[in-house]
């Protein structure tokens, strides 16, 4: 058996069995490539009695690829008999790698599975006959299982109504938004923007009851008031877009020494809203900060010691990253773009390969939480392409605005306090020189916005 086993590395093989060592045999197993019908299966076939499940796992995942029908009745033993999850869905698949139609009896029997990954496999492997009444009869009814990847995928194959062709108005936004700031609350702002207008939102709301500009009466309000925005902000987005939340969570200090601080959980408090509304939930990404630029909280912890009394200072903020929900791949978005612009928008060069941001913060002549303009540049520049329209309901002192412009993006903000608006105006005014009179930055009140509304 051992010397058969991989006849591209026999001799490591050889080894790796002698040494009873299970890492190097997975990752023996892993690399044994394409295997055709005249390999020697017996070893193989000795490696499903072995009690580890990875090596079980990819001794049928090598049988699979070998592609003879005769191993049908193996891999049904396997999922009849074998107690571990993920061998069982590999013998499934390896079911439906065979894609032969007189296996359907078998692969409708699991899809009763109550292992949802079987179930998902055996679907997989019965989608191959798509076009069989059987097949059809049986997939559809899974439209209703309790797994919602199964009914996404259900739905997609049987039930989609969207056209996976192009939309020209993908790329395309109001020309009136580009470049465009508006005075006043966003609320009254978005009424009067059209849905699927902007192609990328950032933004950092008003953190609840921490600045003097947010001041509601109860947590509960606050959250009710981001749902408010949150969900005008979908209706605006463009199909399968995205939405980066900034946030993290607050401490509102104790009133005396008698009573504690509290601590309110934005971020999480507010992703199940996001979800509820139909953002899909993407990445999470960390904004690392230096320690030293945050509020000392171990000074207590430093002289006492004791447990429970421990505090750490916070130095990381949340970027959250959802998509507006579609059926669509990301690569549908991508495609509805000119290949030019796909090219011109590319990041060349080094990139962040983790989702831990290290960026120092900024800070501003006159507002006191802005964005460091290097953390908008990454946004902007990993989630949008040249000549979107990107958007920032809170602008605060227009950071977002300034990288947009600087990126060749157009930027549409909102803000409602004279005092940033002013600010923003100084910002970005400085920013670009511009030739063209047509996407000059407009600085508008709301009713000067709803006079130009088309
Ligand atoms: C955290 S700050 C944003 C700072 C911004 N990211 C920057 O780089 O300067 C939040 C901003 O939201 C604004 N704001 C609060 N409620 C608003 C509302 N209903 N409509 C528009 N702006 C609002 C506040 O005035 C504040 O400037």
């Amino acid at each position: 058996m051992e010397t058969e086993l991989l006849k591209k590395e026999p001799e490591r093989i050889q080894d790796v069995i002698r040494q009873n060592n299970v890492g190097a045999l997975v990752k023996s197993l892993d690399r044994l490539g394409r295997l055709d019908q005249n390999y020697d299966i017996k070893p193989l076939m000795n490696l499903l009695k072995h009690d580890n499940d990875k090596v079980r796992s990819l001794a049928i995942k090598n049988l699979a690829k070998i592609g003879n029908d005769n191993l049908a009745t193996v891999f049904i033993n396997v999922v009849e008999q074998d107690k571990s999850s993920s061998v069982r869905r590999e013998a499934v698949s390896g079911i439906g790698r065979l894609r032969n139609i007189s296996n359907k009896q078998i692969l409708f029997k699991y899809l009763n599975d109550s292992d949802p990954e079987v179930v998902m496999q055996a679907m997989r492997g019965l989608l191959v006959f798509k076009q069989d009444k059987d097949v059809q009869e049986k997939l559809k009814k899974l439209n209703s299982h309790p797994n919602e990847m199964i009914q996404d995928v259900i739905k997609k194959e049987f039930f989609n109504t969207s056209s996976s062709g192009s939309d020209p108005n993908h790329t395309v936004s109001p020309d009136f938004m580009k470049n465009t700031l508006v005075y006043g609350d966003v609320r009254d702002i978005l009424k009067s923007v059209k849905d699927e207008s902007v192609h990328l939102t950032f933004t950092s709301p008003p953190y609840y009851n921490a600045r003097d500009y947010s001041i509601y009466s109860s947590y509960k309000e606050y959250l009710e008031f981001l749902e408010e925005v949150f969900k005008e902000v979908y209706r605006i987005t463009k199909e399968g877009r995205f939405f980066l939340l900034n946030t993290s969570p607050i401490i509102i200090p104790r009133v005396g020494r008698q009573y504690s601080s509290k601590r309110y959980p934005i971020p999480y408090d507010i992703h199940p809203l996001l979800i509820k509304m139909g953002w899909e939930f993407i990445d999470d990404i960390v904004w690392e900060k230096p320690e030293a630029s945050a509020k000392n909280r171990n000074a207590g912890f430093l002289q006492h010691r004791k447990p429970l009394g421990y505090k750490p200072n916070v130095c990381t903020e949340c970027v959250m990253v959802y998509r507006k929900k579609t059926d669509k791949l990301i690569d549908w978005n991508i495609k509805q773009y000119d290949k030019k612009i796909v090219e011109e928008s590319k990041i060349n060069g080094d990139f962040e390969s983790s989702n831990v941001w290290k960026i120092d913060p900024t800070f501003d002549k006159t507002h006191s939480a802005v964005f460091p303009l290097e953390l908008c540049n990454k946004v902007i520049k990993f989630y949008s392409f040249k000549g979107d329209l990107v958007f920032d309901p809170f602008a605060g002192s227009g950071t977002f605005g300034k990288s947009a412009l600087n990126l060749d993006r157009f930027f549409f903000l909102t803000e409602k306090e004279k005092k940033y608006v002013d600010r923003i105006k100084e910002n970005l005014t400085q920013t670009k020189i511009f030739t063209d009179s047509k996407f000059r930055p407009k600085f508008l009140d709301i009713d000067e916005f709803k006079r130009i509304v088309k």
